[in-house]
């Protein structure tokens, strides 16, 4: 996903090497292609394809001169990913330089109306038409804010915008809509981005301008105009996140460090306790719930339905974001819906969030504070899980998990649960002290080309994602299936060539699922099965066995028996010499 940074420096020193050092930080948002753009008494712009290191090696950003300038990382949406389409865009004038996250919906009538104008284009973008415009307005007379905010009148879907003019030096002007935005204020100068780890080593007073508003930065400071040009006052929010937080700590991978932090995410989210009881009495009472999400944070969400149903008795539903439409038709003042969202930027999470606004009662559970989501929504539940890097989600999954089980276990009234919550944190350390035997399992399921997982009731969430963990990182084909579904289709599939991973805490569906175990072991199948600790049963019927802490039932499963899985994953990964936290094609943020 696009990542956009800008910078204006108190002095005149030169400011690419800071740019180039932001914009390294939202590699994570995956990208395709890099560019910077500075100002000395002309607008400079580096930009190629390919690995940042790379194109600065190509490039040798460090050279450019000038004391502001705007950066940016590009993930190909409208257009392929070239040299030419990389930002920062200009006018044909090089009068203005513009980056930009999101995606225009009528950029070709504003090309063809500004091409029979005279105006020339170079790239195959979407963004290309609005520094095009922005000169074009100036040109008319408006200064950089102004012609900013007549070029947002005129863009249809969503944007996220820094701009700079060789005709007004010595400012950049931000705006947003529908696509994050962030400015934060440094000991050396003014920044604006599209996320905060972008900015953590410079600047850790962070406002988010609103829709619609406009962010005026100079080397003396940033105002924030609203949609009139009067200036709004609004105080930053102090983020104690360390940058040591978003970087490796000595791990291999970020995604090997998340897994570990895993204990500690859901020890830290268990403090959000008494924000939650605050919450749910305040929301009062509900006849119906409906849970909203997109990958990873829709299988937390099919968990929530299984426990909300099942411990306070309440129709739940979950749907995924960009098939919530028709739902959403259903969605009265009667119904609470809850958005689960790592990033709080998902657009098609947002975008049923805000129709969900219209009608009932929002929760947003969600990673990033100061994210869209957080904003938008009605209450607002913030997962403990910090930073995460690594595209494919593990510790603000289960932090997820965390909250929603807290959520469903207060509004139930069942100490049990939340006592036994107390315990996860213990359990997970648990089979993370297993880590170097799962290795070893790890590297008998290289080969694969097929996968097949399997598990009931709230196992069948967890089946889910440990297939989605698999097929995103190693690139083998895997499914998550509901152990009952096992005859309607897969079973044709197995046979001994096909890994087959069962998970089967103790529990009301564990004779159901020994069933299904015997089945695909009688066509052959290698069977990895994830279960109680001293079930021999499971053990003998199975080639490779994780053993969990027996005292985790299986309503509380998920938030185990998904690090093992993890772990697999991760470790194949390794093994197949792939990058587990870039994988290809994918990314952690997808705003448009
Ligand atoms: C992307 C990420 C996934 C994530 C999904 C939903 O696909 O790669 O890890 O689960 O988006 O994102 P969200 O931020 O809304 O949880």
């Amino acid at each position: 996903m696009c990542g956009i940074v800008g910078c204006i420096l108190k002095e005149k020193k030169d400011v690419a090497p800071i740019l180039f050092e932001c914009i390294k930080n939202l590699e994570y948002r995956g990208y395709d292609s890099i560019g910077l753009a500075t100002y000395d008494n002309a607008i400079h712009v580096k930009k190629g394809k390919g690995d940042i290191r790379k194109v600065d090696r190509e490039q040798n950003f460090s050279n450019m001169k000038g004391f502001y300038g705007i950066a940016h990382t590009r993930w190909a949406s409208t257009g392929k990913p070239t040299h030419e389409n990389a930002h920062p865009h200009l006018d044909d004038s090089n009068t203005v330089a513009v980056v930009h996250n999101g995606t225009l919906e009528n950029y070709l009538e504003i090309r063809e109306d500004l091409i029979e104008e005279g105006h020339e284009f170079i790239s195959t973008t979407d963004t290309e038409v609005i520094p095009h415009l922005i000169k074009k307005f100036m040109d008319e007379g408006l200064d950089l804010e102004g012609a900013v905010r007549k070029c947002t009148k005129k863009l249809e879907g969503s944007y996220a915008i820094v701009a700079m003019s060789k005709d007004e030096p010595n400012k950049l002007v931000a705006t947003r809509k529908d696509s994050p935005l962030i400015v934060a204020f440094g000991k050396d100068g003014y920044f604006v981005a599209s996320d905060t780890p972008a900015v953590l080593d410079y600047a850790r007073e962070v406002i988010r301008p609103k829709e619609g508003e406009i962010a005026i930065l100079t080397k003396d400071g940033i105002e924030i105009h609203d949609k009139n040009g009067k200036k709004v006052r609004k105080t930053p929010q102090h983020i104690d996140w360390s940058p040591e937080m978003a970087k490796k700590e000595g791990f291999d991978h970020f995604m090997i460090k998340e897994i570990t932090e895993q204990s500690l995410a859901v020890k830290h989210t268990l403090g959000q306790k008494a924000n939650i009881k605050r919450i749910i009495k305040e929301i009062g009472d509900v006849k119906r719930i409906c849970f909203v999400a997109c990958g990873t944070s829709y299988h937390a969400s099919i968990t929530g339905k299984y426990l909300i149903e099942s411990l306070a008795g309440i129709a739940c539903d979950v749907v995924i974001a960009s098939e919530s439409k028709y739902t959403a038709r259903t969605w009265d003042e009667d119904t609470l819906v809850i958005f689960i969202s790592q990033s709080g930027e998902t657009f098609d999470s947002l975008m049923a969030l805000k129709e969900a606004n219209k009608t009932s009662n929002t929760l947003a559970i969600v990673n990033v504070a100061g994210s869209a989501m957080t904003e938008e929504a009605k209450y607002f539940i913030q997962t403990q899980a910090g930073p995460e890097i690594g595209v494919a989600a593990t510790k603000t999954y289960i932090a997820q998990l965390t909250a929603i089980y807290l959520f469903a276990g207060l509004m139930a009234g069942n100490d049990k649960i939340i006592e036994e919550l107390s315990r996860v944190p213990k359990y997970i350390d648990e089979v993370m002290k297993e880590k170097d035997k799962i290795k070893e399992i790890s590297k008998r399921y290289d080969f694969a080309e097929n996968a097949f997982y399997l598990g009931r009731g709230f196992s069948y969430p967890i089946a889910l994602e440990g297939a989605l963990k698999l097929k995103e990182i190693t690139y083998i084909h895997a499914e998550g299936y509901a152990a009952g579904e096992l005859k309607h289709g897969p079973l044709a599939l197995i046979d001994e060539k096909v890994p087959v991973i069962v998970i089967i805490p103790p529990g009301d569906d564990y004779k159901k699922t020994m069933v299904n175990l015997e089945e695909v072991k009688a066509r052959g199948a290698i069977i990895l099965t994830v279960c109680a600790k001293g079930d021999k049963k499971a053990a003998d019927n199975s080639i490779d066995v994780i053993e969990i802490n027996s005292e985790v039932t299986d309503i509380i499963a998920p938030l185990v028996y998904a690090v093992p899985l993890q772990l697999i994953s991760y470790y194949v990964t390794c093994d197949k010499g792939y990058d587990p936290d870039k994988p290809r094609n994918l990314a952690k943020v997808i705003t448009v």
